[in-house]
């Protein structure tokens, strides 16, 4: 079957979700923009986002769905990390998902993504999910924690247009779940199997606390916290509330 995604290619932006950003109403749903360089990169939390150009893959895709309630907004997320995840496993890779948006291969990052939401009263208008790959690169500058390449992790080296491409067709079988209560909760179930540090004891950081602790991550809520058990008890936290301690 022919792909409803439509890729556009640009050599230099400042940020593929910026350009996405500017221009939403001119773009239909699915539409996909590449950068082959981009020169204000965004990651979470404010921090850039740094890429070689030409190494790896930045792109960012407008997601316009039909009836989606903001409190399940992380759906979105879960069919975003679930197609690169299976993308990289592909590839050979262990790659895992974790909390919330990461992809990592052992304890190092090889995926991040920034999605952005507009809302229209209690659903999701638009979704702008902005993917970093790191694909090719193999030097990192020295203020990135723990970065991963594909080509560090197998030897070889990936052209970016198909690797993309291939990105975007799991993304495209993952999208019917999304118009479902069920395809949306399997997905969660599906995101939830078997992510980083799941039902293993590992530390973490309290951020409104600076508390460290041991605990045991089992999941996330609906909503999208993450469930940590620690002294018996179930806590759930928002993004900006806990820290791994790797
Ligand atoms: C993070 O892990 O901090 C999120 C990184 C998200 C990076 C991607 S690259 C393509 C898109 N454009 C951006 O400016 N950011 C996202």
């Amino acid at each position: 079957m022919e792909s409803m995604i439509r890729i556009k290619w640009f050599e230099e932006v400042d940020s593929t979700n910026n350009e996405l950003l500017r221009y939403i109403r001119d773009y239909d749903n699915l539409s996909v923009i590449a950068a082959v360089s981009q020169t204000a990169g965004r990651g979470q939390r404010g921090n850039r986002w740094l890429s070689k150009p030409g190494d790896n893959l930045t792109f960012s895709m407008l997601l316009r769905p039909q009836g989606l309630p903001v409190r399940e907004v992380m759906a979105l997320t879960c069919l975003a990390t679930l197609a690169v995840r299976d993308t990289l496993r592909d590839e050979g890779v262990p790659a895992v998902i974790k909390w919330p948006n990461d992809i990592y291969v052992g304890k190092k990052k090889i995926c991040g993504m920034l999605v952005e939401n507009g809302l229209d009263g209690t659903d999701i208008d638009w979704s702008v999910i902005g993917i970093g790959i790191n694909l090719n690169q193999t030097e990192f500058p020295g203020e990135l924690l723990n970065p991963t390449s594909l080509k560090r992790l197998t030897g070889r080296s990936y052209e970016l247009e198909p690797f993309l491409e291939k990105v975007c067709r799991e993304i495209e079988k993952l999208l019917p779940e999304l118009e479902s209560v069920e395809g949306r909760n399997g997905l969660r179930e599906a995101y939830e199997r078997d992510l980083f540090q799941k039902d293993i004891a590992a530390s973490y950081r309290d951020l409104s606390t600076g508390e460290e602790f041991t605990g045991i991550l089992r999941g996330i809520t609906p909503e999208g916290l993450v469930r940590i058990e620690a002294e018996g008890l179930e806590r759930t936290f928002g993004f900006k509330e806990v820290g791994y301690i790797l």
